[in-house]
């Protein structure tokens, strides 16, 4: 094996070794691919959708996701000149709606610079907002067989593993040493399918917890299992503390309408609707209910009046775990004076309409 000259003085296997690996994988692959929705399709603006959905989400997951979403986008024309709204309302429940607002910004750069083209130029597709490394190269190589490398989650631990790295591949010389590694297994032809042949059995195969080293067709050339580590790579990340957190959720009712706020630019929620919520740090009754008093009017201009806790919901954002009280209100006085267009009094009925987070939605059914 070639000495690699990055930081880590790990080598990149030769050609006899990558030549039996390719062809090991792309048979294995021949035979267990998964039919994914997207891989039925060489359209990039298909596997653009499918590759930014499936960043922070399974698999299983994503494909109904992925199928509405072409239906109501089916080209990036239909997307660039979509509502910001309702592209977020196609993408409620997934998660992490920053992926869908710069997806929708992107499309628009698209038809303003490519004519609603895709472009095939790796610095142009780099250009465009929300598309990295890993995002173009699984594009360029899916929808045209460009000779670019990726590297996500399945391939930083099957590469890992194969190479027995023992470092951090979060860390600037392990990513080094690893898109190195993508870019030396790469063959000359059918990227694409390579490509995906190198995610399929890292999720499938090279899991995480259990390894199913005696399913895998590259186990007699991986490193890790010839040491009989592969159990200890690649080294867990550190986990942050996870702390506790109490936040209110307000329903202010008013003559059948309840009171929605949207989300400003820049939080994980922007362009979303929610109902007045905030962090509590009452101990007792009467400081709770100042606190709802100020907040809703902070944030809306309104005053209420409190009323019952109608539900409590627990769910975990990051780091936090979070105690949700719904609290039901009355309107008392007050208008969103200079915010009508982020501070909304809306029928229940309307909301369907709106994008709400997922806690949001559960609320909005005791509005
Ligand atoms: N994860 C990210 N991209 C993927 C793809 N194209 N196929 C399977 N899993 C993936």
């Amino acid at each position: 094996m070639a000495k690699h000259p990055a930081t880590f003085d790990l080598p990149l296997p030769e050609a006899g070794w990558r030549r039996r690996f390719r062809r090991r994988l792309l048979a294995w692959f021949g035979d267990n691919a998964r039919d994914l929705a997207w891989r039925r399709s060489r359209d990039p603006y298909r596997i653009w959708v499918s590759e930014v959905m499936l960043q922070q989400t399974q698999v299983a997951t994503v494909g109904p996701y992925f199928e509405r979403f072409l239906e109501v986008f089916p080209t990036i024309d239909a997307l660039a000149w979509a509502d910001e709204q309702d592209v977020l309302r196609r993408w409620e429940g997934l998660g992490y709606y920053r992926r869908a607002r710069q997806m929708h910004e992107a499309a628009r750069a698209i038809v303003r610079r490519h004519g609603g083209v895709f472009p095939r130029d790796r610095e142009a597709v780099r250009a465009l907002p929300g598309i990295g490394r890993y995002t173009a190269g699984a594009i360029l190589s899916i929808a045209f067989d460009a000779a670019e490398p990726i590297l996500e989650a399945n391939t930083i631990r099957l590469l890992s593993r194969l190479l027995a790295f023992r470092g951090d591949p979060r860390s600037k010389p392990g990513q080094e040493l690893l898109w190195a590694m993508a870019e030396a297994v790469l063959p000359r032809r059918e990227t694409g399918r390579f490509n995906q042949a190198l995610m399929e059995l890292g999720s499938e195969v090279c899991r995480n917890r259990s390894p199913r080293c005696d399913a895998c067709p590259v186990a007699a050339l991986c490193e890790a299992r010839r040491q009989r580590i592969e159990h200890q790579i690649p080294v867990p990340k550190a986990k942050p503390a996870m702390e506790q957190r109490h936040e209110v959720a307000v329903i202010v009712r008013r003559r059948g309408r309840v009171l929605l706020v949207r989300q400003g630019d820049g939080g994980r929620w922007a362009g979303l609707w929610d109902f007045p919520r905030f962090q509590v740090h009452a101990e007792n009754p009467a400081n709770l209910r100042r606190e709802l008093i100020d907040n809703v009017r902070g944030q809306t201009s309104v005053l209420i009046e409190p009323g019952e806790c109608l539900r409590t919901l627990k769910h975990g954002v990051t780091r936090f775990r979070i105690t949700l009280d719904c609290y039901a209100a009355r309107y008392v006085s007050g208008t969103p004076n200079g915010r009508a267009d982020d501070v909304k009094w809306l029928r229940p009925s309307d909301l369907a309409e709106y994008p709400l987070n997922t806690t949001g939605r559960k609320l909005s059914r005791l509005a």
